[in-house]
């Protein structure tokens, strides 16, 4: 398939003296939106961080653009075009929405072009240009997340869980941000709770169990499959009110 940006290929990850991932084999095609849903501690943070070279792969491949990454350094990962906004955001709350900004721009300069249709993404972030991070709402913190995590062009991003814990006004806008944010052609792997939300935004669907991948498919197809949604995710009907 000449159309993966990322593949990963028997991939193994041991935390410790745990061994976390057994064996996980997926691909990402690109300008596509890929769900990775699974229950809590399934292993989807430890894909997301294997990927990025944070743990490292004991065994297997990671194939991005081509090219094998597997044993790459992290910065070089992050260098070959990959961006990674984790659960916890990594936002500095003391400094300006600005001031994060800049620290994410390989040379300190964002591209006036591309700082406004990033506004156009996240409009609370030109509202509170000025002010420190930590004023933000929850919400609003992963927004700049997301923000900085685009203030370069790159070829994929790997996104943790962003609608984690907001209200469901804030996610309906976090919907239609990712929805724009596909309509340029991005690539995205997402790991997301909300079904919903998984339901609205995915294009294919990949789900892990205890360290494996369970399923892959069409995210439409799991979206209509109420059955395999409770076998694999343990989804009750409440899920699709
Ligand atoms: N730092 C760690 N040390 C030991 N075990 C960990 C660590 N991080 C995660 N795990 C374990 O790895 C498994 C997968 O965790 P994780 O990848 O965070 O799952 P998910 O993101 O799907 O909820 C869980 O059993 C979790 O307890
Ligand atoms: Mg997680």
């Amino acid at each position: 398939m000449s159309d993966a940006l990322l593949r990963l290929e028997g991939v193994n990850t041991h935390i410790g003296r745990y061994h976390i991932l057994h064996g996980v084999d997926f691909t990402v095609p690109r300008g596509q939106l890929t769900m990775l849903l699974g229950r809590n501690g399934a292993g989807k943070t430890t894909t997301l961080r294997t990927i990025m070279g944070l743990w490292r792969a004991s065994k297997g491949h990671i194939h991005f653009n081509g090219r094998d990454i597997t044993a790459l350094p992290t910065p070089d990962i992050a260098r070959a075009g990959l961006a990674y906004v984790p659960e916890t955001m990594g936002i500095f709350d003391d400094l300006t929405v600005r001031e994060n900004m800049i620290l994410a721009a390989r040379n300190g300069e964002i591209d006036p072009k591309r700082l406004q249709w990033i506004f156009g993404l996240f409009p609370a972030l030109e509202k509170f240009w000025t002010l420190a991070a930590g004023v933000l709402s929850g919400g609003q913190k992963q927004m700049l997340a997301i923000a900085r995590a685009i203030v370069e062009p790159r070829d994929l991003l790997l996104i943790d869980e962003p609608t984690k814990g907001l209200a469901p006004a804030i996610i309906i806008n976090m919907i239609e941000a990712f929805r724009e944010l596909k309509s340029t052609g991005a690539t995205i792997l997402l790991v997301e709770q909300n079904f919903m939300a998984a339901k609205l935004l995915g294009d294919s669907v990949v789900v892990m169990d205890d360290g494996r991948i369970v399923h892959r498919g069409a995210m439409a197809e799991l979206a209509e499959d109420h059955g395999l949604q409770q076998k694999l995710l343990g989804l009750s009907m409440d899920s699709h009110q």
